[in-house]
């Protein structure tokens, strides 16, 4: 999704905001521009693509110590070099670019009409920059009155060729976060775009707007009131995140597993009681025990996540407990009640409509927990109390380690509510035994890319792809197909295999692979019939089971041995398997595996 960075300070800008874009490219892009301040005067370069054509427009003598810089994924027009961000007012004095939607954009391009302004591109962000040249006084005065007229959502940065050391930034609904160094500011849309330059950072709030000079900033509400802002200093090593050596983020996130899952439980197992201890709730025992449903909302894998979660609660704490898209939820005119804990999940700690969620449930009065990654993020600040994910940085725009660093803090979780509830002392050890254990299940399970790779080879040619799981496998398979489908293009589908009779059986044929998720547990010989109705119809199967049951092996053209763990670890070991086969089914197909097509990472708007 879009991203922003702004700077101002003693250094060159040019190279600063080409850094923070190439920071910033992760979430996904399809043009990218900067303006900077040269001699008092604007000037932009945008072009659609990646950021390597940009970098071949920018001339040699581009000088400045303040500028802005931008990676579009276009929402209002096609992705192309006039649409790119970022846009300026027709005399070139002020240039803006923005994370967001306008919504009244067409009201707004209307007065501009009527005061003879035409828009030259399709975006909804021009409109800012021709709004914003109308005001003659101070950019920070301009930049609220014409904020107080817009709808919508924006991260926005704005800068005045009549104030040539001034940076403008603005939030509503879209991140804006301020980089504070030593004789120099910067602002961004998301903190890895910053922390080459400075540990102390504030999150600007929506309504909040504040105006940065190399010597200092000031934040104010959008109708010029001070706001009390705290720096906060991040701590630890900064990671500088590259691919370590592998060919794509993709495949080192995959690897990196083993590593997230140890982080993701590091002083969380509880050996004195068996369960597992997670500060940061903000829930006393007792009032758990009050809690009488769960339910959980997030977005795509997070959502499947959120699914994989609501089964392990359910099974061990038999709480009602069930996972909902935080988009869907939130326009359902939701009943929200003080017996239910809600749960959102979220990576980035940013998608828009996790976040709407939130705030609805908030609103009608309901707890909130948040399973977040990124620390200091929009939700991760405003949930009534949450579980860090410590999955660390994940730059590929498909998401593996944050989606099993979720499923881990869901198992987490779910043994921490068990053991206030049905599960025994006994059991409870057990778990915590497995749990420890899981990252060497991890690095065993990585050991079976070769053979999954096989696989990979077998389905790539296919134009459709079946993934079948019953029960606690199901969401494994939704989030298999999920995987499949974003980084190779393939179509995939998942269904529970007990309704392949209901209707899809239709489309087994020898062309469609199907992917089964088949753990040993009480449906397994149930499972098994399942594979008999797709061998009998010559599609082609591929088992994923940690059973030995002979029967798999002859319905099956290949079957993967998955290394047996505790029930609640299958899932968890099953979906890598499936981000393996995903990505190398990608790499056959030479695609964009780390930017597939259409795709961002951090989904800010609606
Ligand atoms: C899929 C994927 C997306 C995200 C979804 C939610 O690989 O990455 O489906 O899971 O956009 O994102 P977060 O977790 O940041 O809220």
């Amino acid at each position: 999704m879009c991203g922003i960075i702004a700077y101002t300070g003693h250094q060159d800008a040019r190279p600063v905001l080409l850094d923070g874009l190439r920071r910033l490219e992760y979430r996904g892009y399809d043009s990218a521009g900067i303006a900077v301040i040269n001699r008092r005067r604007i000037r932009h370069f945008k072009s659609a693509g990646k950021l390597a054509v940009l970098e071949q427009q920018l001339p040699e003598n581009l000088a400045g110590k303040v500028g802005i810089g931008h990676t579009r994924w276009a929402t209002h027009g096609a992705p192309n070099d006039t649409n790119a961000h970022p846009h300026t007012d027709h005399s070139q004095r002020i240039a803006v670019v923005h994370n967001g939607i306008i919504e009244n954009a067409t009201a707004l391009r209307a007065q501009l009409a009527d005061a003879g302004i035409a828009c030259s591109t399709e975006t909804d962000t021009e409109v800012l920059a021709h709004l914003l040249a109308q005001h003659e006084g101070k950019l920070i005065d301009a930049v609220r009155s014409v904020l107080l007229r817009v709808q919508g959502t924006y991260g926005v940065a704005a800068i005045d060729q009549r104030s040539p050391d001034t940076l403008v930034v603005a939030r509503n609904g879209s991140p804006v976060i301020l980089g504070i160094g030593d004789g120099e500011m910067l602002a961004a849309s998301d903190m890895s775009a910053l922390t080459r330059y400075t540990r102390d950072i504030i999150h600007l709030d929506d309504g909040e707007v504040a105006e940065l000079t190399p010597a200092g900033f000031s934040v104010t509400t959008l109708d010029a009131h001070p706001s009390n802002k705290q720096t906060t200093r991040l701590s630890g090593v900064l990671e500088d995140y590259d691919k370590g050596g592998y060919e794509h983020f993709l495949h080192r996130e995959i690897h990196d597993q083993a590593e997230i899952v140890r982080r993701s439980i590091s002083g969380r197992l509880d050996q004195r009681f068996s369960t597992a201890h997670l500060g940061g709730l903000n829930l006393a025992a007792r009032e758990l025990l009050d809690v009488k449903r769960i339910k959980i909302l997030g977005c795509g894998s997070a959502y499947y996540a959120g699914m994989a979660g609501a089964q392990m609660i359910e099974t061990l704490a038999r709480l009602p407990s069930s996972a909902e898209p935080a988009a869907e939820f939130r326009y359902r005119n939701p009943i929200i009640d003080s017996e239910t804990l809600y749960i959102v999940v979220s990576q980035s700690g940013e998608t828009f409509d996790t976040l709407a969620a939130l705030r609805e449930i908030q609103r009608k009065g309901g707890f909130v927990l948040g399973i977040v990654n990124v620390v200091g993020s929009t939700i991760a600040r405003e949930v009534d109390g949450g579980i860090y994910m410590h999955a660390g940085p994940e730059v590929s725009v498909a998401s593996t380690k944050a989606y099993t660093s979720m499923l881990t803090v869901f198992s987490l979780l779910a043994l921490m509510l068990g053991r206030l509830k049905d599960v025994s002392p006994q059991r409870g050890a057990a778990l915590i035994k497995g749990m420890a254990e899981l990252p060497q299940a991890i690095d065993a399970t990585l050991l079976l890319e070769n053979s999954i790779a096989a696989i990979a080879n077998k389905i790539a040619p296919a134009s459709s792809a079946f993934f079948l799981g019953r029960t606690d496998a199901f969401p494994v398979a939704l989030e298999g197909a999920q995987k499949l489908k974003e980084v190779s293009y393939i179509h995939a589908e998942a269904y529970p295999a007990s309704e392949l009779k209901h209707g899809p059986l239709a489309l087994i044929t020898e062309q469609t692979p199907c992917i089964v998720i088949l753990p040993d547990n009480e449906l397994l010989t149930k499972s098994i019939s399942s594979l008999e109705e797709i061998k009998a119809r010559g599609a082609p199967v591929y088992t994923f089971t940690d059973s030995a049951d002979s029967r798999i092996e002859k319905l099956s053209d290949d079957v993967i041995r998955i290394p047996a763990v505790e029930f609640l670890f299958k899932p968890l070991l099953s979906g890598i398997c499936l981000q393996l086969l995903a990505y190398h089914t990608a790499l056959i197909l030479d695609r964009d595996i780390d930017q597939p097509r259409n795709l961002a990472k951090s989904v800010t708007v609606e």
